[in-house]
């Protein structure tokens, strides 16, 4: 049999379609920094032991605070030394994703240790409550593949309260189209930094976090990407952005073909549940692995120092690119501090730098699950984040900072953080079947 030429071009078309649906694909991450000064959000008449809970509570005092006061979003355990002058950055990675038949299109925070998937309502405009009308609203009359579940919900993320009920729609990132995903609508939306560029969340945790403020409890996007088959292989690939002006990649089901050839450091996947209900949040996502010691090491600056090596056997590291540092307990911290650099004291935890100073910073070197072979060093132009501050210039944060409310020995809860300050710097492979989490030297 002859194929005529419009069935040839049917076939071409088919095959290629047949392409798009399957394997691997990757989404840009834009990186937007907040600058948030904490006398910029103190109202005049306030309660400073609220806002302190606000800044530096639990992630429920600060969960309850926020419905009530305006707040930047910092990391638990920040000491509020000189608190009027004090200025935090957060760095917020987002993508676009899109709900709907046609496609309804919205940024969403790209987040590993984040399950539900939540949109503003075209009907939050009508909630005086909401802050909504700057951001894009989803409306399910335009969709074709809506279908009502009106089930009520509510969930507070990052700076966000929001309160609605269920829906279930289509969702589509790049081409991958994952149907039926419930998630919640919310009509009521109200976001402590309206500006801030981010209509949803998209999780990539693999357990549904314990202990966040949600009742959204239903299977996650990439939960259902996986269980509808979507990828070839059950695994996403993470390069973050390192500025605001540099572009970075999520490849959902394989690596960017320019890390194919790169050595990949593997660690397996531990499951060590925290007692601390304040970690809890972080440590129950499912990306966590044993971590054995840390040390610092050169550079001679301006005296040669012995290198600093500390033994944490027993401990557990876990990733999150929610929280920008890298958090460790307060014995690690004080030492690292001290450590760092002659002429920073411990005024200087979370400060940041003119970035000159990254050549007189020392080596990190995280010793992860006992092997030798499984070290990661990261010089101090990948752990310090790079900012541009309106009044500053370009800035260099250091990422170091201790738990609150823990004792100041070694008796404190096993726990390292590794925030975006970590991931930043290297190219991350984090693989659902194979339960591993693999790293390489970033080669752009
Ligand atoms: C401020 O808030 C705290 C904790 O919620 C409360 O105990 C205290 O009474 C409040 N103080 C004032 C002056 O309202
Ligand atoms: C959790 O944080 C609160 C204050 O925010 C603190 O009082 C409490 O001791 C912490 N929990 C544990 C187990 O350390
Ligand atoms: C949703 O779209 C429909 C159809 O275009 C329109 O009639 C309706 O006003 C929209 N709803 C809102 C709240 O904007
Ligand atoms: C939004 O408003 C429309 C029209 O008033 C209504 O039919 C729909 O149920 C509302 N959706 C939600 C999620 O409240
Ligand atoms: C709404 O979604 C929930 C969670 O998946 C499900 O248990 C419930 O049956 C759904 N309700 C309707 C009316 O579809
Ligand atoms: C820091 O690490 C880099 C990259 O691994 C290496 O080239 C450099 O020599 C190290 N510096 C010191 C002082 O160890
Ligand atoms: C996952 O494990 C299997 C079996 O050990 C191995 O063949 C495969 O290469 C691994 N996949 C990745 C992406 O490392």
């Amino acid at each position: 049999m002859m194929w005529s030429l419009p069935q040839l071009f049917v076939l071409a078309l088919f095959s290629i379609s047949r392409l798009s649906i399957t394997a691997k694909v990757a989404l840009p991450i834009k990186r937007t920094t907040e600058r948030w000064s904490f006398a910029d959000f103190i109202p005049t008449n306030s309660n400073e032991s609220i806002w302190e809970n606000a800044l530096i509570g639990s992630p429920r005092e600060r969960s309850y605070a926020s419905r009530q006061f305006p707040r930047p979003m910092i990391p638990p355990q920040k000491r509020l030394r000189a608190k009027e002058q004090m200025i935090f950055y957060q760095l917020l990675f987002t993508s676009e994703i899109s709900i709907g038949s046609p496609p309804q299109p919205f940024i969403a925070y790209v987040d590993i240790s984040w399950a539900d998937l939540f949109v503003p309502s075209s009907n939050c405009t009508l909630n005086p409550k909401s802050h909504c009308s700057q951001h894009r609203r989803y409306n399910s009359t335009l969709s074709e593949t809506y279908k009502a579940n009106m089930t009520s919900a509510e969930l507070s993320f990052q700076g966000l309260y929001t309160k609605g009920y269920l829906s279930q729609d289509t969702v589509h990132i790049a081409s991958l189209n994952i149907e039926s995903q419930i998630f919640e609508e919310a009509t009521r939306f109200q976001a402590q930094y309206p500006n801030a560029p981010m209509d949803t969340g998209f999780g990539l945790a693999r357990f549904r976090p314990q202990y966040v403020d949600s009742t959204v409890d239903v299977k996650s996007p990439i939960q259902n990407i996986v269980k509808q088959e979507l990828l070839d292989t059950n695994l996403f690939s993470l390069k973050l952005p390192r500025t605001d002006a540099e572009l970075g990649q999520l490849t959902l089901g394989g690596i960017d073909s320019r890390y194919s050839s790169a050595s990949f450091v593997d660690l397996p996947l531990t499951n060590v549940a925290s007692d601390d209900i304040n970690f809890s949040r972080y440590a129950s996502c499912g990306w966590q692995v044993e971590i054995s010691g840390v040390s610092l090491q050169g550079p001679s600056f301006p005296e040669p120092r012995a290198a600093l090596t500390l033994d944490l056997e027993g401990y557990t590291a876990v990733f999150s690119n929610e929280f920008d540092f890298i958090s460790v307990p307060p014995w690690i911290g004080i030492q690292i501090q001290q450590h760092l650099h002659p002429h920073l004291g411990l005024d200087d935890e979370l400060g940041d730098l003119p970035c000159s100073m990254r050549d007189e910073l020392p080596n990190l070197t995280l010793y992860f699950g006992g092997g030798a072979e499984n070290e990661i060093v990261l010089t101090p132009w990948q752990y310090l984040f790079e900012v541009n501050d309106i009044r500053k210039g370009r800035r260099c944060v250091l990422p170091f900072s201790a738990w609150m409310h823990h004792e100041w020995d070694e008796k404190s809860p096993k726990w390292i953080l590794l925030g975006s300050a970590f991931m930043s710097g290297l190219y991350s492979v984090f693989d659902l079947d194979n339960e591993t989490i693999s790293f390489a030297a970033r080669v752009d």
